[in-house]
């Protein structure tokens, strides 16, 4: 039995009030709080544990290694992967960098293509630009549906000779689309073309198994999926990380170093260089630890039905208009107001109500272009939200309605 009121005592931050309301937190797309246990974990850390990770032989940096390097095996379990396929790093972003630096620029050449959707987070956006400015690649763009939806076929027919990557988002944190992307990555194989899958949002609302999606990189974000800032994942198929050239050189990344010559470590360790973040990565631990307490399922059947109360709130209202209806899709929702001059003013006179939702392109440029929209308010649930909460939401957005529209 989900217990959502006993589950919000565990965050200490939902208790407390913003402009003299009670918070209602809507802004889990961009962050997420933590639990008490994440943040015991790294109060823990920092207190009784804390020395450097892999260069000590005293005591707490074998304590320090251990807790950290046990989070690898956490992370492995959570995506369904091999323990050898999990890279560190400090978030989605560091990590699709690094599969553009390390695997995709040594082998790309001026004309061959990436095929990416119009719904990406500049996070898989951007790291594809930099190929295309810097060794002529051409990014091929796939756009979404009118409802928001991205037809896996759609994504196939986009791939041609010269693909050599796909780069696509699990879940848009525009509009919470998710997408098939077992369907897109079995395609893709088919036609021998490696996939990227973003799961910075992915993950977080929904259980996932790598193994079973297929794909070669599926990138996490650890602030997302209730850890600490800093903190995150990437996991890399064995194959695809024997085909990587180091990222980061320092210390750590190397077998052996001469004043000549420098050979590299096998396998993640070649990617992970210098001193990590190793009181995130042990909370993003806590936080893997939590949500496996809870069970990705229950998390995904509760925001199920706050998606699905939600939808309901807002059909009564006619003048919202939310931007993204696909069947499945999560509890994010992007929202306009008829009359309203800007996003900025919904979430200005949301927040003296204490309800805190983001407005903005969401680094999503391209695809609010797509939209014709310049902006949105976009709030979105995580797994403490309740109903309770979507009510105070509507109200806010009435209350919206009656000064600006
Ligand atoms: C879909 C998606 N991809 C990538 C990112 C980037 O995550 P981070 O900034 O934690 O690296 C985000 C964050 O908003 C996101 O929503």
């Amino acid at each position: 039995m989900y217990d959502v009121a006993r589950i919000r005592t565990d965050f200490p931050i939902l208790s407390r009030q913003v402009h003299g309301k009670p918070l209602v937190y809507l802004d889990n797309g961009a962050s997420a709080q933590k639990p008490r246990a994440v943040i015991d974990a790294v109060t823990r850390a920092y207190e009784h544990d804390y020395a450097n990770v892999h260069r000590g032989l005293h005591t707490l940096s074998t304590i320090a290694t251990e807790a950290y390097e046990a989070v690898r095996g956490k992370v492995a379990r959570f995506l369904g992967a091999g323990e050898d396929e999990i890279v560190f790093t400090t978030g989605s972003t560091e990590g699709i960098n690094m599969v553009s630096y390390a695997w995709a620029a040594p082998r790309l050449h001026p004309g061959d293509e990436i095929v990416l959707s119009l719904m990406e987070h500049h996070a898989n956006i951007v790291p594809w630009h930099f190929l295309r400015e810097r060794q002529g690649v051409v990014l091929k763009w796939v756009a979404p549906e009118a409802d928001g939806s991205l037809p896996a076929e759609k994504v196939l027919e986009a791939v041609g000779p010269r693909t050599r990557l796909i780069a696509v988002t699990h879940m848009s944190n525009v509009l919470g689309t998710r997408v098939d992307v077992g369907a897109i990555c079995r395609g893709a194989r088919a036609r021998g073309v490696p996939v990227l899958v973003d799961g910075s949002q992915g993950a977080v609302h929904a259980p996932v198994n790598v193994a079973e999606i297929g794909c070669d990189f599926y990138a996490i974000t650890g602030h997302k999926l209730y850890g600490p800032s800093g903190s995150g994942a990437i996991f890399i198929a064995r194959d695809r990380l024997a085909e990587m050239r180091p990222f980061l050189g320092g210390g750590d990344m190397i077998r052996e170093v001469t004043c000549d010559s420098v050979t590299y470590a096998e396998g993640y360790a070649r990617m992970e260089a210098g001193t990590p973040g190793i009181v995130q990565q042990i909370g993003f631990g806590a936080a893997l630890d939590y949500l496996g307490a809870l069970g990705m399922g229950n998390v995904a059947a509760h925001e199920a039905d706050l998606r699905d109360y939600a939808l309901a709130r807002f059909a009564g209202l006619n003048w919202l208009h939310l931007q993204g209806t696909a069947p499945g899709k999560g509890a994010i929702f992007s929202l306009t107001i008829d009359g309203a001059a800007h996003a900025h003013d919904i979430s200005t006179i949301l927040d003296q109500c204490g309800i805190a939702v983001r407005a903005g392109t969401h680094c999503a440029m391209p695809l609010l272009t797509h939209l014709g929209l310049t902006a949105t308010a976009r709030a979105s649930f995580g797994l403490y939200n309740t109903r309770a909460e979507v009510d105070a939401l509507v109200s806010g957005l009435e209350l919206c309605h009656d000064l600006l529209g």
